[in-house]
């Protein structure tokens, strides 16, 4: 790590960032690495205080991240495990003093959760019309950037495993995804789909 992190900024001006687990085996390893980050100016670290072999089994090693904080040199932002707004608030109350906070599944399960959060109130059909966009802004993407069509299909299949807990029958929905192969089926399947929440 020290002679990558070495050759970036031996060879490049732009800004780097790093986000890490607690180790790849041991929360242990956070100390050595801890030592290498700091030698370095990055601009931030993002820490998921699992380890890797736990991949998303067991609870985040709240000591690990505490170590960090009080060790990294760098800012931090906390990873891991934000599902809701009763999440977020007992992680600030466990980390004070951490500012920045990034959320994986939990958006990609209620993109909305970002505005339950900050307290902003939204309409059903709002929420329902944010909704929408979220997932057509996700295809576009994917059928701008992927080789042909069920390529792309099969990359917003990956994303209904959480999206669907958005909708009142998850495991039904997931199951109607499931069995869509082209985008001719993608589209309507998914109109049906946001028919249910659409009243
Ligand atoms: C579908 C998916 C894709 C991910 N891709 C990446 C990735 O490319 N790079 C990365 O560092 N972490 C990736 N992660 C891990 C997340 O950024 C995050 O560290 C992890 O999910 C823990 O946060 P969470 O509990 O809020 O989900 C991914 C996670 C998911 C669910």
């Amino acid at each position: 790590m020290y002679q990558l992190l070495a050759h970036f900024f031996n060879h490049s001006k732009g800004s780097l960032s790093v986000k890490l687990r607690a180790g790849l085996k041991s929360a242990d390893e956070l100390k050595e690495v801890t030592e290498i980050l700091n030698q370095f100016p990055l601009t931030e670290v993002i820490l998921h205080a699992r380890v890797a072999d736990q991949l998303y089994s067991g609870t985040i090693d709240e000591e690990a991240f505490i170590y960090a904080t009080q060790n990294l040199k760098h800012k931090l932002v906390y990873n891991g495990d934000i599902f809701s707004k009763q999440d977020f608030a007992d992680k600030q109350n466990k980390f004070e003093g951490v500012d920045t906070w990034m959320l994986g599944r939990g958006i990609l399960m209620n993109p909305l959760l970002p505005n339950e959060i900050k307290g902003i109130g939204i309409s059903e059909k709002e929420g329902a019309e944010l909704l929408f966009t979220f997932h057509q802004t996700m295809l576009e993407g994917y059928l701008e950037i992927m080789d042909n069509e069920g390529n792309a299909v099969n990359k917003m299949k990956q994303f209904w495993i959480y999206f669907a807990n958005c909708f009142p029958n998850p495991k039904k929905t997931i199951k109607q995804i499931k069995k869509v192969k082209t985008l001719n089926k993608y589209n309507p399947t998914v109109k049906s789909i946001f028919n249910e929440i659409n009243g």
